[in-house]
């Protein structure tokens, strides 16, 4: 299980007027542990007014410049990003565990690739390293970025956006579109719809040609662009997306259900982690395993407990549950028992769920 460090913030600089970019200095002991892919995401821990508060960020650097930085965007009411914009200073040190994610694919040098990516405000963060690294390690690679902002003085990594740009003028294009601001070229006005990406797919990317896409922002967004690909006919192994939060509405009209059948059942939940097996007795359809087990002081790994991240993921050896969310998990993984114990409710007498597979 991978476990937190404390890391020195190294550098805190303002990006646009509500997010900062924050840099980590990796002490040399650490570094192979802190080996990351591009699109990888870390996950932050520290204590706000007495309480305990761990969120996940994409990594905006590049695995290849040997920098660990991150985007954070101020959001209203959000306890970790108001704190690490508003209090947060370089030389303070921050609890940190070390990159995860799958938001992305292999580089390969030898292959001549052409890459889409979709972002939508900080979702350019995992985007940019994505971007980045592709285009320096793959000489022959090309990336088209289609990217919604509200105004332009909003958009994150702008001017580092710009720089790849001119560096790489024949292999990469952006495409900035503006939600609250008005220009000359309409197509560029607003959202991306579905008549936007009928002239995407039309005018500007040729599917036949593409090899991998790559789409970071909120579901509604990322769902209507994998419909469109996919009634396009580009195969679901090249779609690839990273979200920035779930809609609850579905999962708590789920959740009352379970909840009513398994009314009054009780669950001998095992928890293994560590090589360390402990057992607690819990009620079934109601909570989930992972908050079960903290509730009963069980160590385990976890970020944005909405059933996206998959650092709370585990094997179920034995016994049942209702998974409510699994975005975070392959098809085969899902097939193979893994579960996001975020959001697994325990439906069976017995469940024994592994964190060391
Ligand atoms: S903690 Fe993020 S998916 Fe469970």
């Amino acid at each position: 299980m991978k476990r937190f460090h404390k890391l020195k913030v190294a550098n805190i600089e303002k990006n646009t007027e509500d997010c900062s970019l924050i840099s980590f200095e990796v002490p040399s002991e650490l570094q192979k542990e802190f080996d990351y892919i591009q699109g990888q995401y870390l996950t932050l821990k520290t204590e706000i007014n007495g309480e305990e508060v761990r969120r996940s960020y994409s990594l905006c650097s590049s695995p290849l410049d040997k920098e660990w930085q991150v985007g954070i965007k101020k959001i209203e009411g959000g306890k970790f990003s108001t704190f690490a914009n508003d209090v947060l200073k370089a030389g303070d040190f921050l609890e940190v565990m070390p990159p995860d994610g799958k938001f992305y694919v292999e580089v390969d040098s030898n292959q001549k690739r052409n890459y889409v990516a979709f972002a939508a405000g900080s979702g350019v963060t995992p985007i940019a390293s994505i971007i980045k690294t592709h285009l320096t390690a793959e000489l022959n690679a090309t990336f088209k970025l289609f990217f919604v902002n509200q105004k332009a003085s909003s958009i994150i990594l702008k001017e580092e956006l710009e720089a790849l740009k001119n560096r790489f003028m024949d292999r990469f294009e952006i495409f900035y579109f503006l939600t609250k601001q008005k220009r000359n070229i309409p197509f560029l006005n607003g959202r991306i719809d579905k008549e936007k990406l009928e002239i995407i797919f039309k005018a500007i990317c040729d599917t036949t040609n593409i090899d991998h896409y790559f789409i970071c922002g909120p579901e509604a967004m990322i769902l209507l662009i994998e419909d469109h690909l996919k009634g396009i006919g580009v195969a679901k192994e090249k779609i690839h997306f990273e979200l920035f939060g779930t809609d609850s509405k579905g999962t708590d009209e789920k959740r009352e259900k379970i909840a009513k059948t398994f009314k009054g059942k009780t669950c001998d939940m095992t928890i293994i982690e560590g090589g360390k097996q402990q057992t607690f007795k819990v009620e079934q359809g109601t909570g989930n395993v992972l908050d079960l087990a903290l509730n009963n002081a069980a160590d385990l790994p976890f970020a944005c407990k909405g059933g996206v991240c998959a650092t709370c993921r585990a094997k179920v050896v034995e016994g049942e549950v209702e998974m409510l969310l699994s975005y975070g998990l392959e098809p085969d993984e899902i097939e193979n028992g893994y579960i996001l114990t975020c959001s697994s409710i325990p439906t069976s007498e017995k469940l024994v769920v592994d964190f060391d597979s």
